[in-house]
């Protein structure tokens, strides 16, 4: 089998490093790819927005399957150019895609058919937000509708905040047209935790949950990011929230979707907020998490390309996915002042430690092949992921490898999982 990846970060590094373990693909193509999905595909100068161009490199290499990494080109509807050439894609249509291109769409959908989640008002004129801002409670939250490289969020501790936030979101247009139409939300509490499932319209199978670090600085401080690092699983992910939210939330949203005639194949992430009044959905993402893939795929034992197959055709009830019982952790090697501003093209030593190195992965987000090597070129330049018998294990393991590495700027977090120091292990 042939199999090309969309994207070109991380989570499409975890995802080619996943399917080139399955013995049925001899040719795997990434567009864009990155230095480091290199090794493993052939990498192709194409964007992901780039449909038509994609489609012809499809049908010209005849791809048997496509795995679309990235959020932009699914809601944009990139599955849905694909299955017009008669080409086979994984990942949710256009239409459906919409369960994340539209936090207004989710959060009316999951109100209509009983699934928890913060109480919330939708605005489409920053008049009427402010007169509704002007009454209500803080703090509160703001959400741009669209997508917004998971920046779209403000949560505002009072009034003046809040109505600065409308100014941003919908006069000043700092999120384009995502502002268009916002979302106002009360604040909840709790633990995050993420969940990601394979769907194929009416089957669900979850993986195993995962728990991401979104600010810059240790201890939850500074701006937030892109993520620093995740764990897996999530021990605060309990049998008796796996049983609520199996009853509340996971099929509830897949038939929710039938039911509206937007019948969803492939990754639905579930944000979730673990709130005194029980699990509640913060957002729904329709494609792997970045960084939760690098932790999730290392420990899946089913072959993706199956489980993608079976999304595809609609027999995903036939195929249990499994994991592996042991955990990961991740930790991302930023450049020093990311989110902001910062360096690039700085040489990335050590790289060649994690080939002999049995469980130990160095995924690569923002890496540049150049004469002199591979040197950094973005914000979040690798992700460090190691397994282990336990969280505690992993998470040393990871640590450890962080230190193979060397490049100017390196720039860390301390403190990944340390989360699971807080749990009842
Ligand atoms: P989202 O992109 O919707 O996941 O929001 C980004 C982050 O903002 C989440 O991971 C939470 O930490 C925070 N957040 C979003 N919605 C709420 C809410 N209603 N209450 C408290 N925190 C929130
Ligand atoms: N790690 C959060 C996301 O992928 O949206």
């Amino acid at each position: 089998m042939k199999v090309l990846i969309i994207g070109g970060g991380g989570r499409e590094h975890a995802i080619a490093e996943c399917v080139s373990r399955s013995p049925k693909v001899e040719k795997i193509y990434c567009a864009p790819g990155n230095a480091g999905i290199a090794e493993l595909a052939e990498c192709v100068p194409i964007a992901p927005m780039e449909f038509d161009k994609l489609v012809e490199f499809a049908k010209e290499k005849k791809i048997d399957l496509t795995i679309v990494g990235m959020d932009d080109p699914l809601v944009g509807g990139v599955v849905d150019a694909f299955e017009a050439a008669g080409l086979r894609a994984f990942g949710p249509r256009k239409n459906a895609a919409i369960l994340e291109g539209s936090k207004a769409f989710s959060k009316d959908l999951m109100k209509k058919y009983g699934i928890p989640t913060a109480a919330y008002e939708t605005f489409d004129d920053a008049d009427q937000a402010i007169a509704y801002l002007e009454k209500t409670t803080y703090p509160i939250v703001l959400k741009a509708d669209g997508l917004a490289l998971g920046k779209g969020v403000l949560i505002c501790q009072t009034r003046q905040e809040a109505l600065d936030g409308v100014k941003e979101i919908m006069e000043d247009h700092k999120f384009g047209s995502a502002g268009n139409q916002m979302v106002v939300e009360e604040f909840m509490t709790g633990r995050e935790v993420s969940v990601l499932s394979f769907v194929d319209g009416r089957t669900i199978r979850l993986m195993t949950s995962a728990q991401d670090h979104k600010r810059a600085g240790d201890g939850d401080t500074g701006l937030n990011t892109g993520g620093m690092g995740t764990f897996s699983p999530s021990p605060f992910y309990t049998k008796e929230v796996d049983e609520f939210c199996w009853k509340h939330i996971y099929q509830k949203t897949v038939d929710a979707m039938r039911a509206e005639g937007r019948e969803f194949k492939g990754v639905i992430y579930f944000g979730l907020m673990l709130t005194p009044d029980g699990p509640k959905v913060l957002e729904y993402n329709a494609r792997f998490g970045d960084p939760e893939a690098q932790v999730i795929l290392p420990r899946m034992k089913t072959d993706l390309v199956d489980v993608c197959n079976a999304c595809i055709d609609g027999t995903l009830d036939q195929l249990e996915v499994e994991f592996e019982d042991n955990a990961a952790v991740c930790v991302v090697l930023a450049s020093d002042g990311y989110p902001v501003q910062y360096e690039k093209g700085k040489l990335i030593k050590g790289l060649e430690e994690f080939k002999q190195a049995d469980g130990y992965y160095c995924f690569h987000a923002g890496t540049k092949q150049t004469e002199k090597g591979i040197v950094t070129n973005g914000g979040r330049v690798l992700g460090v992921t190691a397994k282990g018998a336990d969280l505690r294990q992993a998470r040393e393991n990871a640590y450890k490898a962080t230190e193979w590495i060397s490049f100017e700027n390196k720039y860390m977090r301390h403190d990944i999982g340390k989360a699971i120091d807080d749990a009842q292990l």
